[in-house]
């Protein structure tokens, strides 16, 4: 095979620098591993080996295919034999001055057409830059953990990176088997950046006291599909990677209020209460598995009451037709009976500011949540507000529980959960593009491969519907007078406009 670069060097082989080792050797290149601690090289050496030795067994790789990977990696118990490198990967300890130390003492020992990159999560790659005598050759490499896993790689054009030397990277990284995106030199780059709208709403939620962590996991799991739900997702990376990661990124862009971090992961991570890994965290673990609370069970109502619904609910048929598949006593007055379960669907706006807006008894009215559409989703999420009568809250639950899906309560809160969070990743994601800090099709890539989410932001948002999540903004920026929810100009042309928000003319 031949790999754009015939000889890289790896700078510190620790749990990403083994990984990428691993990845160039598989990619083709003849790969030299330098670290600052020698025994960490052969240490490193035995586990790449042990990989190969896996895939082997596997059937994955043949035997010539396992003996050629393994002849191609090299130890090297000085910086100076990375002499003959046409690529440097660094991957050592996150601090800019020792990394900038490297980076100078490696540009004396290597060729001028050398490539040089740095596999940094969270520092300016032009701050690493900045001192080199040749900085157009420099680039910003971001790898995800684990490095074999986890296909995409962010390629950093730093401000005086050469194009070319990104495409190479671009190249190199289709070698190993890899996706490529391409990101400006911005704070958290595309996925450290797409990725803040998800946990730091959930604890805004959670914060107001709306709903439970596990009701917020499952109603984001059942009604978005994502695999984990934020506080599942915040155990399995600890607190003590993720809340930094809230805190740097956040006053990176200047306290810009999208990426405002909560107080709750502040305490959690004082106290000790990381996550999995120390067995307590927004879960309690017994024998490695989260201790989950059971569902809520519908009641049983035997007077069910007829129902009215709001004229201005969103996807009003829809609503209808499931309320007539559900067998419920629909009136068509135009206004409700003094009987009546009145039935609101707003979006980013409370079930309380509605019935009073609308001048609705607000005794008998209950939210419903449908940014997506019912049949897409497998949770229905009902919100109640302060004076809504215990009588209807159970009439309302019993009657969506009928056809067995699932039915979450929470207490009234503007956008409920799924509008909160979904707009929130939307919005930073047409921000993303806003700036030009990536195009839509990577953005949508890195968050789908880095993420793991069911679909890209921008999809997602056009899957609701981009005027609706304008709307969602819309509405509660009004209630909140919060910035955090200030839709990006991004957003709100294509919402306005109906157009998709992968739509690039401007
Ligand atoms: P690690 O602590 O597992 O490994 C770092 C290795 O670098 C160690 O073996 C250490 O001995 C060596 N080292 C430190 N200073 C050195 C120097 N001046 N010269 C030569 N070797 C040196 O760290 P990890 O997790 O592999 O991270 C490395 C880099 O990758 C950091 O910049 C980190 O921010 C970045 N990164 C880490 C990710 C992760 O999930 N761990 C994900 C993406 C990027």
């Amino acid at each position: 095979m031949k790999s754009t670069f015939k000889q890289v060097g790896v700078v510190g082989v620790g749990a990403m620098g083994q990984g990428i080792a691993q990845m160039s050797a598989q990619a083709g290149a003849q790969v030299f591993l330098f670290d600052m601690q020698g025994p960490a090289v052969a240490k490193a050496i035995q586990a790449i080996q042990q990989q190969w030795q896996k895939m082997l067994e596997k059937g994955r790789i043949s035997n010539e295919t396992c003996a050629a990977y393994m002849a191609r990696l090299q130890a090297c118990d000085a910086v100076g034999q990375l002499s003959v490198c046409d690529l440097v990967i660094e991957a050592i300890v996150e601090n800019l001055a020792v990394k900038k130390e490297l980076f100078a003492q490696l540009e004396t020992l290597v060729p001028v057409s050398t490539v040089l990159a740095t596999n940094t999560s969270s520092l300016s790659v032009t701050a690493i830059a900045a001192q080199l005598k040749q900085p157009q050759r420099f680039a910003g490499y971001h790898f995800f953990n684990p490095v074999p896993l986890m296909k995409v790689v962010e390629v950093v054009a730093g401000l005086k990176t050469d194009s070319e030397v990104c495409n190479q990277l671009d190249a190199f990284t289709r070698d190993m088997g890899h996706t490529p995106v391409r990101t400006r030199d911005t704070p958290g780059f595309i996925v450290n950046h797409a990725g803040r709208g998800y946990g730091t709403e959930a604890l805004r939620i959670v914060g107001e006291s709306v709903s439970d962590f596990a009701t917020i996991d499952r109603i984001l799991k059942d009604q978005v599909g994502f695999k984990l739900g934020p506080f599942e997702l915040m155990d399995l990376t600890a607190l003590d990677v993720s809340h930094p990661v809230m805190e740097s990124i956040y006053h990176q862009y200047y306290e810009e209020p999208r990426f405002r971090p909560s107080i709750i992961t502040a305490q959690r991570l004082s106290a000790g209460v990381l996550g999995r890994k120390t067995q307590e965290g927004f879960y309690s673990y017994v024998d490695g598995k989260a201790q989950m609370p059971p569902e809520l069970t519908p009641p049983v109502v035997e007077d069910m009451p007829p129902v009215w619904v709001s004229p201005r609910a969103a996807r009003r048929p829809e609503l209808l037709q499931l309320l007539k598949s559900l067998d419920a006593r629909i009136e068509t007055g135009a206004q409700p009976s003094d009987q009546a379960l009145i039935l609101v669907a707003p979006l980013g706006f409370d079930v309380t500011t509605v019935a009073a807006v609308d001048r609705l008894d607000p005794q008998r009215t209950v939210g419903l949540d449908l940014l997506f559409s019912d049949a897409q989703t497998k949770r229905r999420v009902l919100a109640s507000n302060p004076a809504t009568r215990p009588d209807m809250r159970q009439a309302a639950h019993a009657l969506f529980a009928r056809d067995g899906k699932p039915v979450s309560l929470i207490r009234d809160s503007a956008g409920f959960v799924t509008q909160r969070v979904v707009a929130h990743i939307v919005n930073i994601a047409s921000d993303i593009c806003q700036q030009g800090i990536c195009t839509p099709t990577d953005l949508e890539t890195a968050v789908q491969l880095g993420l793991g989410y069911p679909l890209g932001p921008l999809a997602m948002g056009d899957q609701c519907g981009p005027a609706s999540v304008l709307e969602v903004l819309f509405n509660m920026q009004t209630v909140y007078g919060d910035p955090r929810y200030r839709p990006s100009p991004w957003l709100r042309r294509r919402g306005a406009l109906g157009l998709s928000l992968m739509q690039t003319e401007d």
